[in-house]
């Protein structure tokens, strides 16, 4: 590591320093943007608490590096809770690169992970930073693929914009993803808490993705709108209630999009209630790559991917 740096706790004051690193390593496109809005929802709003964020600082105040890790909490099978972090927003500038400052932050944040009594870390890193995860004890849980049903829109032509349609456009009858306070099912594997705390930070207060809901009975289907090479497309972030597959049907009566997307672990009813409804795995296509690493001695495989229980919205954080 440069011996200039100090790694410290962020402050206040670094914002400005942090969100131009995660820029300058990271890029930003139309769709996402790196503001304080966005950081703040992640790292102060969260229900779980606070995130555990440290920066590689020259005595200048010039951030070189950043660490954060999300606080999370996941549901066992068996009745428990784990005390997780997720490690997000991870960027050390260009200019710094291949010192080994990830490696000296990502130890300082595990310290202070271990010290707080966390059970176990997960996120899905991109290609560039999976390699040096894994040399750091972290191992791969699994490939988070994508399930796909089509609708006749596909046919319309491709359109290029820099914004993203409106919710409103492509599922006219859908509602702001309000009041989604059923209780959760019982977990098949590692789920994440679903406290009504949780899903109204996580649908109803996202700065910059705009979530929607169709229901159909007491079931619901939580969406939201991405576009992919010019399609546009209705992501199914969340099914609540036993009726999922009415609710993914509903929504796909109403749609204009050119396809939806959904991604549900492989024994959950969720899964099911996709397939019902027309969502199709996609063989050989990976989203996202699962990594892991326990911090203690833990009583189920986190490292088989059938022991968790999740959707994209578990994954995302758009
Ligand atoms: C990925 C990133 C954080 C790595 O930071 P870094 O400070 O350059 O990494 P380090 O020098 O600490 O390397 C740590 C280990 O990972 C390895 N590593 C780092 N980058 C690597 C790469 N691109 N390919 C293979 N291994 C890599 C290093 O060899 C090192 O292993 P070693 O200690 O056994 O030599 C940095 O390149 C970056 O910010 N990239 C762009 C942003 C990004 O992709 N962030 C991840 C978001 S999920």
């Amino acid at each position: 590591m440069a011996d200039t740096l100090t790694i410290r706790p962020m402050e206040a004051a670094d914002l400005p320093g942090v969100l131009e690193t995660l820029r300058a390593a990271l890029g930003e496109t139309p769709l996402l943007k790196r503001t304080p809005d966005l950081w703040g929802w992640k790292h102060q709003l969260n229900p779980f608490g606070n995130s555990i964020v440290l920066v590689a600082a020259e005595s200048d105040g010039r951030i070189a590096g950043v660490r954060a890790l999300m606080r999370w909490r996941l549901a066992t099978p068996t009745g428990g809770e784990l005390s997780c972090v997720r490690a997000v927003d991870t960027a050390v500038h260009p200019d710094y690169q291949r010192r080994g400052l990830f490696r000296s932050m990502n130890e300082s944040a595990l310290e202070v992970a271990r010290n707080d009594g966390v059970d176990l870390v997960f996120n899905t890193p991109n290609s560039q930073s999976r390699p040096g995860y894994l040399k750091q004890g972290w191992r791969d849980v699994g490939a988070i693929g994508v399930m796909v049903r089509p609708t006749w829109r596909l046919l319309n032509p491709r359109r290029e914009l820099d914004e993203l349609p409106a919710p409103s456009e492509l599922l006219p009858e859908a509602k702001a993803a309000a009041d989604l306070s059923e209780d959760d099912r019982v977990p098949v594997g590692l789920r994440t808490v679903r406290s009504e705390g949780y899903r109204a930070w996580r649908f109803g207060s996202h700065p910059t993705a705009e979530y929607v809901s169709v229901g159909s009975g007491d079931s619901t289907a939580v969406l939201r709108v991405n576009r992919r090479s010019g399609r546009d497309e209705l992501v199914v972030s969340e099914l609540i209630g036993d009726q999922g597959s009415k609710a993914i049907r509903r929504a796909a009566k109403l749609a204009r999009a050119g396809y939806f997307v959904a991604w549900f672990s492989r024994r959950s009813p969720e899964r099911a209630a996709a397939m019902r409804a027309g969502l199709v795995p996609i063989p050989r296509v990976t989203a996202l790559n699962l990594v892991a690493r326990p911090l203690t001695t833990l009583d189920l495989d986190v490292f088989d991917l059938d022991n968790w229980d999740i959707a994209l919205s578990d994954l995302e954080l758009l």
